[in-house]
């Protein structure tokens, strides 16, 4: 497929350092990359597997802001926690470095004085708001105004939160600045810029020309972007985070985040060649090598038009040969969102359920967003481990093994003459590596992952097909044949399973006694001799229970419910000023319902006696599609008693019963905070 190459240089996004990662990142970035990086291992490719932390840009600063902390803290924070939990997931990263290292600040500080020199930059001075308090030029999400669509006071210069339209900062009716309050100004401000339509031609050529193989929806989103037609592009900004601006006269700016970040891959690179005693170029710059970028859909452009933009300008550079970006995961129905906390994130996924990275790993890759935005939740969760990991996977491994250990104390049998059935399900193992790695190759992680689970379903078949516990005592030879080609199936799925699953196939491995094979040995029938050892038996996976969810579930729920706006008060206006005379004419008592009847042909009455202290009364109160007579017996109540006495439906009623109404239209009793004797007075 790719036998020009001789070596790979993967990414997966740098993740920004301004929060956790979460299952849709996995999904859409590091599960697949690192299937993908693992079994060009286990094809004995030479590969560079490289991330890191986005440390810079707006959304970090924002972050720091927003919790009174430096960025630096911020940054140290997540890319621990990130770093961590990537780890315990089995991505396996060659470096995870971080784009506030010194080697990066140098490479990327490097790389834009070369452009610079070059003249590839077009210089240009444009007007920028400006907060005079705080003395510093202001990012657009630093700028808060009222929405022009939909009114919402407090849009960002970026985009309205409330109604979701994008704007830009001059849009908004009534900026001010998020740093002071204070109206910004507009001011001068000189940046440089990647001229991006003199490499439209040339994108045309490589990309809608060159790369017609890249998925759907990269190479769509691509077009548009250059039927759109490109613009030139600020590589700088006014902050003071990030990289410095390598130039005289370019204090307090930065690069921009998105061309320093993908320059943190090379960076990256440098520092793990460093250690490894390799050379960095050759994954650069060799054209043998392949570069691929695992990336989600916001990222396309970037990685896409603006990053090879930048290295072609450069010209010492490879190009990506593909970009399989992934579209979104949402989490039961609703778009992840770090904001309002809608997401699972990984780092408490690994506390909460532990031992079940490979599930994780395992229904990410299968509900992978590939082709169109997808849907996680924790029944299809449970589902796929239940009915997929536990009742095929596992189940068919756990059978081979115990009849292994029942009938030949652990050691594998030789197998003997073989019936139709068995060559068939040989023939079918032969094939497994070549219909897995063919969707492995085309970026198809999902059709890989069905492959490779429709060679346990074969084996489950086989052994329920065969039935071999039958058999054991009038034709043990023919179970010596069909357990031998079991085991060989065991022992092809820890291998191939390897990419997508690693925790189990290591696990697999040792009790099959055998080291990880590779995929040149995969797809024989003979990768366990006759006479091999295997260990104890251990499941490879465990049912997940209802409760367990439930509590998943019941978290979301809880974040839910902490998102639900307020809702509206309607508050009554204000009524006439009166004066204290006015007010000292109420008589209103404390009082006891002593009995309460609901009023014939009423919906809203009910009859109540009284005791108010100075007698026994009867009041009629609108009260009866709040409570019933029988709640309300012996509640004590205030009672205004000196109301004219008024005949309603027949009865009259001595006073009225002070209730408050809140804005939802519930009713309550005004009572004393603490009991009183009946007829107190209120005043
Ligand atoms: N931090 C960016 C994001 O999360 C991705 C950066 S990818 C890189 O969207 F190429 F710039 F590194
Ligand atoms: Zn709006």
């Amino acid at each position: 497929m790719s036998q020009k190459f001789n070596r790979y240089t993967v990414t997966a996004a740098l993740p920004y350092a301004n929060g956790p990662v979460h299952i849709g990142h996995l999904a859409g970035v590091y599960v697949p990359a690192d299937i993908y990086v693992r079994y060009l291992r286990a094809q004995g490719k030479d590969v560079a597997f490289v991330c890191g932390s986005d440390e810079h840009g707006v959304a970090i600063t924002l972050k720091a802001r927003k919790e009174g902390v430096s960025p630096q803290e911020i940054v140290d924070k997540y890319h621990a926690i990130i770093k961590k939990s990537f780890e315990e997931l089995g991505i396996s990263f060659d470096i995870y470095s971080r784009t506030s290292s010194k080697v990066h600040h140098e490479t990327s500080a490097e790389m834009f004085k070369e452009l610079f020199d070059k003249g590839v930059f077009e210089e240009q001075v444009s007007s920028q708001y400006y907060d005079e308090e705080a003395g510093q030029f202001l990012a657009d999400r630093y700028i808060v105004g009222t929405c022009p669509n939909c009114g919402n006071e407090n849009a960002y210069g970026d985009q309205c939160e409330k109604c979701g339209i994008s704007l830009s900062p001059a849009e908004l009716i009534n900026p001010r600045s998020a740093l002071s309050g204070a109206q910004p100004v507009l001011k001068e401000t000189k940046h440089w810029y990647l001229p991006m339509q003199d490499y439209e031609n040339w994108l045309r050529q490589w990309i809608l020309q060159g790369h017609k193989e890249w998925k759907p929806n990269v190479y769509g989103q691509c077009k548009s972007w250059l039927d759109t037609g490109l613009k030139p592009r600020a590589m700088t900004r006014d902050l003071d985070w990030g990289v410095r601006v390598p130039l005289a006269g370019a204090e307090g700016k930065v690069l921009y985040v998105w061309f320093d970040a993908p320059i943190g891959y090379i960076s990256a690179t440098k520092e793990w060649a460093d250690a490894q005693g390799k050379d960095w170029e050759s994954y650069w710059r060799a054209e043998d090598t392949r570069l691929i970028h695992f990336i989600g859909k916001d990222n396309i452009v970037f990685h896409c038009i603006i990053f090879p933009s930048i290295l072609k300008a450069d010209g010492n550079y490879i190009l990506p040969d593909n970009v399989p970006a992934n579209e979104f995961l949402n989490l039961e129905g609703d778009k992840i969102s770090t904001s309002r906390n809608w997401a699972v994130w990984l780092h408490e996924y690994l506390q909460e359920l532990p031992g079940k990275e490979d599930v994780l790993r395992y229904v990410l890759c299968a509900n992978a967003p590939e082709t169109k935005d997808n849907d996680f939740t924790w029944k299809d969760f449970q589902a796929r481990n239940n009915n997929e990991l536990v009742a095929i996977y596992g189940n068919f491994v756990n059978r081979a093994l115990v009849l292994t250990h029942k009938y030949y104390e652990g050691r594998v049998p030789a197998a003997g003459d073989l019936a139709p059935i068995d060559q068939e399900t040989i023939d079918k193992v032969r094939q497994a590596p070549g219909k897995i790695s063919k969707a492995l190759e085309n970026f198809k992680f999902r059709e890989a992952l069905v492959e490779f689970m429709d060679l346990a379903r074969v084996g489950n078949k086989y052994l329920a097909d065969t039935e071999p516990w039958k058999l054991i005592k009038e034709n043990p030879d023919r179970v010596n044949t069909i357990l031998n080609i079991a085991l060989q199936i065991v022992a092809n799925l820890s291998i191939l399973g390897e990419p997508f699953l690693p925790k189990t196939s290591k696990k697999l491995a040792a009790i099959l006694g055998s080291a990880n094979g590779s995929w040149t040995t995969v797809g024989q029938a003979d990768l366990l001799q006759p006479g091999h050892q295997v260990n104890k038996v251990e499941l490879l996976f465990e049912k997940i229970e209802d409760s367990v969810m439930e509590e998943q579930v019941l978290k979301l729920q809880n974040t839910k419910k902490q998102n639900e706006p307020v809702p509206e008060v309607s508050v009554d206006p204000a009524k006439p000023e009166i004066t204290f005379d006015d007010f000292v004419k109420l008589d209103i008592r404390v009082g006891t319902v002593l009995e309460a009847e609901a009023m014939p042909k009423s919906k809203k009455l009910l009859k109540l006696k009284v005791d108010t202290g100075i007698d026994q009364r009867t009041i009629l109160s609108g009260i009866a599609q709040h409570f019933s007579p029988a709640e309300i017996i012996g509640q004590q109540v205030s009672v205004l008693v000196n109301l004219a006495p008024r005949k309603m439906m027949g009865v009259e009623s001595q006073g009225m019963i002070l209730m408050a109404e809140d804005s939802n239209g519930d009713l309550r009793f005004i009572l004393p905070s603490e009991q009183v004797n009946n007829g107190a007075l209120v005043s």
